[in-house]
């Protein structure tokens, strides 16, 4: 990702790295940045506002109350101005608070209201790194998709060594300018349930939250890649910088993916189309009568084998939704569709659908990897990871 342009926001917490923190926010500046600096009450003890005032050449907020801020909100100001949230150094406390959601201060509350990606670059004690407290706070905040760089291996403040130093400035900008696995890279997606008309005000449908596929969108566009989603009826906002083309029918996402998918490089078929649909949709409402009513339903395209069949076409990954030996119809699917990786789950019994977690079995024609049961923007990103590789070696 460049940072050209981009606005980072630094958040500093208490500890004695902070001491590096204004160089880190001139680097970041000299990488084209834009910095904004926002200080815990602890960070001011080692640190100033002003110093950061002065290297950021912006003001810095220090209260959650900031008469300052137009709205007089500064967290929701600056949770929106940030399309990225650094916090270097982040002590062990400073991660506890985000494991749990606290909203207590500047930083945390602003966190707890931005979607921008977070960073975080450790700093503390080796033992207290080491605590299981700290590594599973490290745990769920890695879950939610947060990136950590660091804690690099050093000598510590205590003249101590080990695992707790905060990465050098210019190696937590090195890291954050790294492109990202699809950078230049043009992934379309499905996503969503379809609706089939019954009638003019019903229709067949199903349990699709279309949570899975967003995921996949979302860590698609973090890893560098431009997003087209193709998107069923659902309850979600388009993941940040995705292009989303809203359809309700599968006939309708069909015909969207079609004209798309000639200028997608990958395609990821997370949609769960419906397989059939009423053949002859009532232009008006059906009246309710004491005789059984039969729907004829017929065969909708599938659209991941009409994509996985272009000549030239995108690099193909499909879905399987299954209930009953998984690998191996996962595994047929992948035959018989001609698609480059499946990714396979286990659904019913409060599996898969409607869940916020999720486990896939990812196949490809000579090789298999379990994604163990996470979170799905976190499966999402793991999955996408192994897309990109699978991707880059597609020749080879
Ligand atoms: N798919 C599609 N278009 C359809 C149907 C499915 O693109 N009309 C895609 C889904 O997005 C998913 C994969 O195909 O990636 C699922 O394969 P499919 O064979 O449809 O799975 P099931 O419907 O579960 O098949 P079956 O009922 O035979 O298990």
């Amino acid at each position: 990702m460049s940072l050209d342009g981009k606005h980072v926001l630094v958040g500093v917490t208490g500890g004695i790295a902070a001491y590096k923190s204004p160089h880190l926010v001139r680097r970041l500046r000299d990488a084209g940045a834009d910095v904004r600096v926002v200080l815990t009450a602890s960070a001011e003890r080692f640190v100033t506002a002003l110093t950061f005032q002065t290297v950021s050449a912006h003001p810095v907020p220090t209260g959650l109350w900031d008469p300052a801020a137009e709205t007089g909100m500064a967290h929701i100001e600056l949770a929106r101005w940030a399309d990225l949230i650094l916090i270097a150094p982040a002590t062990a406390e400073a991660m506890a608070k985000l494991a749990i959601g606290a909203a207590d201060d500047l930083l945390s509350t602003l966190c707890l209201a931005s979607e921008a990606p977070l960073v975080l670059a450790p700093a503390m004690n080796r033992i207290m790194w080491a605590h299981p407290a700290t590594q599973a706070n490290r745990a769920t905040l890695e879950s939610r998709g947060v990136r950590f760089l660091g804690p690099g291996i050093g000598t510590l403040a205590e003249a101590e060594s080990g695992p707790g130093r905060m990465l050098e400035p210019l190696e937590i900008v090195a890291a954050l300018a790294e492109p990202g696995p699809l950078a230049g890279v043009s992934v379309l997606v499905t996503a969503g349930p379809t609706r089939e008309p019954v009638d003019a005000v019903r229709y067949v449908s199903n349990r699709s939250s279309g949570r899975m596929g967003y995921a996949v969108a979302a860590a698609a566009a973090r890893a560098g890649a431009a997003v087209t989603l193709v998107s069923g009826p659902v309850a979600l906002a388009a993941p940040a910088g995705v292009e989303r083309v809203d359809v309700e029918t599968a006939a309708e996402m069909h015909v969207a993916t079609m004209a798309k998918a000639a200028d997608a490089d990958i395609f990821i078929a997370t949609a769960a189309v419906a397989d059939y649909a009423p053949a002859d949709p009532a232009a008006s409402k059906i009246k309710k009568s004491d005789a059984a009513l039969d729907i004829k339903l017929e065969p909708t395209v599938d659209i991941l084998a009409a994509v996985a069949a272009l000549a030239d076409g995108p690099f193909t990954v499909g879905f399987a939704a299954e209930t009953d030996d998984v690998e191996a119809n996962a595994r047929a699917k992948l035959e018989k569709k001609g698609l480059d990786m499946i990714a396979a789950n286990r659904v019913g019994a409060g599996q898969g659908f409607e869940t916020d977690d999720n486990a896939l079995t990812v196949l490809w024609s000579d090789g298999r990897k379990d994604l163990a049961r996470a979170p799905k923007p976190a499966l999402a990103m793991q999955l996408v990871d192994l897309i990109a590789r699978r991707y880059a070696n597609r020749n080879r």
